[in-house]
C-alpha cells in the first residue's frame, strides 16, 4: 500500500526526472504539498527504502554544506516509470486495487459454512461476472494484464525465441487486449495470430492483416492453430476447469510430428525454499488464486497431473522468467 501510495504520487518519475538523488525537502516540493507534510513523505519513504524500492545516497551539494542525503531508484522502482517500455505500474496499482484487496478481508468464508470463495462472500458472484458488470474494473484489469504482457513477452521473446520458430498460427486463448500476440508477431511476422477471450474484453478491439481478435468461451471450443499459448490462464481454474481447457486445446492443434503444442505461461512453484528467491512470491500469487479464483499456483507433480489426465504425452519446462516459468506441452 505504501509503494501504491508513491505510484500514485507519482514518485518514481519525480525522482527519475531530477537525474540525482533527491532530497526530502525537493521532493516535497516536487510533490506540491505543503511542507508541513514532510514527516509523512519521509515517513512513507523510509519503509520503501527499507524494502528497497528506493535507495538513499550521501549527497554534497556544496563542500561547505552539511553532508544531505538523496532518494535514488533502484531497479524495481525503475520498472514504474510512466514513459519506459516496461512500465509495470497498471499492474501494481491493479494487484492492490480495492476491488482485489476487499475479498482478502473473506478469506475465513473459505473455511466456514459451505465454504464459498471470499471474492464470492464479498461481491455475491465470482470475479469474472463482476468484472463483466463493472467496465471501469474491466479496464484496470486488461491495462494491469497488458503492462505485464508488455514485460515479461520482451524476454520471452529475447531468451526462447525458439519455441515459436517454425510455426505458421497461434491462438493466444484469454490473450486479454492482445499485448502478447503483438510481441510474437513483431518477432515472427509470418505467423498468424490469433487473440481468443471473453466478449466484453476483445468485442470492440480492430484487429489486423495478421492478428484478429475472436470472441468465445475457451470451455467450449478453441479455434485450431499449431500453436495455443495460454499465459497466466490456468492458474485461475480447478483441475476439472484446466483438463477441460486442456482438452479443448489438444482438439484445437495438429499432432507434434506436424508441429502441434500448447505454451503456458504460469508459476511453477519451486519447494527448495533455500535456492530459490521467488518462492514468496509464487506462495502470495496462490493466496490471490484462493481468495480470486478456484484455482491455485501449482508444483511441476501438480502440472504434469493435469497433462497426463488430458492426454498429452510430453511436456517441456523452461524456468526462464524467475517467478514464472514456461511449459511446452506436446500431444
Ligand atoms: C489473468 S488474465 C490473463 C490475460 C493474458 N493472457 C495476459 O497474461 O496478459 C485471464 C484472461 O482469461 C480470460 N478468460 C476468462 N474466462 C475465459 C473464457 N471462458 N474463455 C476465454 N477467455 C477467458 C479473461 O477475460 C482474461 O483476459
Amino acid at each position: 500500500m505504501s509503494f501504491r501510495c508513491a505510484v500514485q504520487l507519482g514518485i518514481p518519475d519525480i525522482i527519475y526526472n531530477h537525474a540525482k538523488p533527491i532530497p526530502l525537502s525537493e521532493l516535497v516540493k516536487a510533490l506540491s504539498i505543503p511542507q508541513i507534510r514532510s514527516p509523512y513523505v519521509y515517513r512513507l519513504m523510509r519503509i520503501l527504502v527499507h524494502s528497497g524500492f528506493f535507495a538513499i545516497e550521501k549527497i554534497h551539494e556544496h563542500l561547505e554544506q552539511e553532508e544531505v542525503e538523496g532518494y535514488m531508484l533502484t531497479p524495481s522502482s525503475r520498472l514504474l516509470l510512466k514513459n519506459n517500455a516496461t512500465n509495470l505500474s497498471p499492474f501494481l496499482l491493479f494487484v492492490t486495487d480495492p476491488v482485489v484487496v476487499t475479498p482478502f478481508h473473506f478469506m475465513s468464508a473459505l473455511f466456514q459454512g459451505r465454504g464459498c470463495l471470499p471474492v464470492e462472500a464479498a461481491y455475491g458472484m465470482n470475479i469474472w461476472e463482476y468484472i463483466i458488470k463493472h467496465p471501469d474494473v474491466n479496464k484496470r484489469f486488461n491495462d494491469g494484464m497488458a503492462c505485464d504482457s508488455q514485460f515479461l513477452m520482451t524476454f520471452v521473446i529475447q531468451d526462447c525465441k525458439m519455441m515459436f520458430e517454425g510455426s505458421k498460427s497461434l491462438v493466444d486463448v484469454g490473450g486479454g487486449t492482445g499485448t502478447a500476440a503483438k510481441a510474437i508477431f513483431e518477432a515472427f511476422p509470418n505467423l498468424k495470430c490469433m487473440v481468443f477471450d471473453l466478449p466484453h474484453v476483445v468485442s470492440n478491439l480492430k484487429g489486423s492483416e495478421n492478428i484478429e481478435f475472436v470472441a468465445g468461451d475457451m470451455f467450449e471450443s478453441i479455434p485450431s492453430a499449431d500453436m495455443i499459448l495460454l499465459k497466466w490462464i490456468l492458474h485461475d481454474w480447478s483441475d476439472e476447469e484446466c483438463v477441460k481447457i486442456l482438452k479443448k486445446c489438444k482438439e484445437a492443434i495438429p499432432s507434434k510430428d506436424n508441429g502441434g503444442k500448447v505454451i503456458i505461461i504460469d508459476i511453477v512453484i519451486q519447494e527448495d525454499k533455500g535456492k530459490f528467491e521467488s518462492i514468496e512470491s509464487q506462495l502470495c500469487s496462490d493466496m490471490l488464486m484462493m481468495v480470486h479464483t478456484t484455482g491455485k499456483e501449482r508444483t511441476e507433480t501438480e502440472w504434469k497431473e493435469l497433462f497426463v489426465e488430458a492426454g498429452f504425452a510430453s511436456y517441456k519446462i523452461t524456468h526462464a522468467l524467475a517467478l514464472r516459468s514456461i511449459i511446452e506441452v506436446f500431444p
